[in-house]
């Protein structure tokens, strides 16, 4: 039996990168899932309803997620994956998109979490799973107000933890390092740069290398399961060891060739 057989699981950005592997891992394992993304779908998931919602929007949230409830009842996992990447000095950076970046990657969280709450306190179970990042939980040179966004969905998840822990409910984050996804790739010029640039894009990372997105999604299923009942308020990293330490200066100072200073 799947290690979510039984359960329902909502998901925000769920068309590509993480999202898609989380999603195509959650089937896997036995769960009914309700997929959502802004964009169509990179793959069809046979097994998941795969649907167009804008997670910024308050309306269309509250309508998707009022949808699920209408047909099973219930919703047992929540995962917030959804988010963009601003890799720009903070002087450099304008207040539309300091504006834009926060209201897409808090609010999503914010937006899909509050749709959801309500009906897992009603249930006395559930668990939240939000995408955060290496940079939630770490300084990096090259992206400060990604890395704030991150870091603010800790501090709401670890808030969700604790306020709801008495009612059977779990938030934890997900906190990748550098992932092979379009969100990765995005960051440079050309496919022909990201893999120029490969050596240096795993310098900061003691496991010398990228990493892929089912090996996110394998950390998100754990986190979605019965497994993980006694983990609650946890930003775990999946990251080769980025967070965990320092490593030799040589490395770290390939960091400041990424093109994002
Ligand atoms: N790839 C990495 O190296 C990396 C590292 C750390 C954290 N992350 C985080 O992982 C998550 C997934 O990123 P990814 O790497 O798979 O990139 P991605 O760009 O492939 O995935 C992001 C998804 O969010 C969707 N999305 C964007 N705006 C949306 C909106 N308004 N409404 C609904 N969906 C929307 C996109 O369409 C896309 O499917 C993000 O939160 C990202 O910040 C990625």
């Amino acid at each position: 039996m799947g290690r979510l057989a039984g359960k329902v699981a909502v998901v925000f950005g769920g068309a590509r990168g993480i999202g898609l592997a989380t999603v195509k891992e959650f089937v896997a394992e036995g769960a009914t899932v309700f997929s959502s993304d802004i964009r169509e779908p990179a793959e069809a998931v046979e097994g998941a309803r795969q649907s167009l919602v804008d997670a910024t929007d308050e309306g269309q949230v509250d309508e998707f997620v009022r949808g699920v409830i209408a047909e099973t009842g219930r919703i047992d996992v929540l995962f917030n994956n959804v988010g963009i990447h601003l890799g720009k000095p903070l002087v450099d950076t304008t207040l539309v998109e300091f504006d834009n970046i926060f209201a897409l990657n808090v609010r999503a969280a914010f937006l899909g979490t509050r749709a959801v709450l309500p009906h897992m306190i009603a249930n006395k179970a559930g668990s939240i799973v939000t995408t955060s990042s290496n940079g939630g939980v770490m300084g990096r040179p090259g992206d400060p107000v990604y890395n704030a966004t991150k870091h603010a969905l800790v501090g709401m998840t670890k808030s969700i933890a604790v306020a709801h822990a008495h009612q059977g409910i779990r938030a934890n984050t997900v906190n990748p390092g550098a992932i092979d996804t379009d969100m990765l790739r995005g960051t440079l010029a050309s496919p022909e740069d990201f893999e120029a640039k490969r050596h240096q894009l795993t310098a900061s990372t003691p496991a010398a290398r990228v990493g892929e997105a089912w090996e996110v999604a394998k950390a998100v299923v754990f986190l979605a399961s019965d497994e993980s009942r006694f983990v609650n308020g946890v930003a775990l990293p999946i990251d080769g060891a980025k967070a965990a330490g320092a490593m030799p200066g040589n490395r770290y100072s390939l960091d400041f060739e990424l093109g994002v200073r």
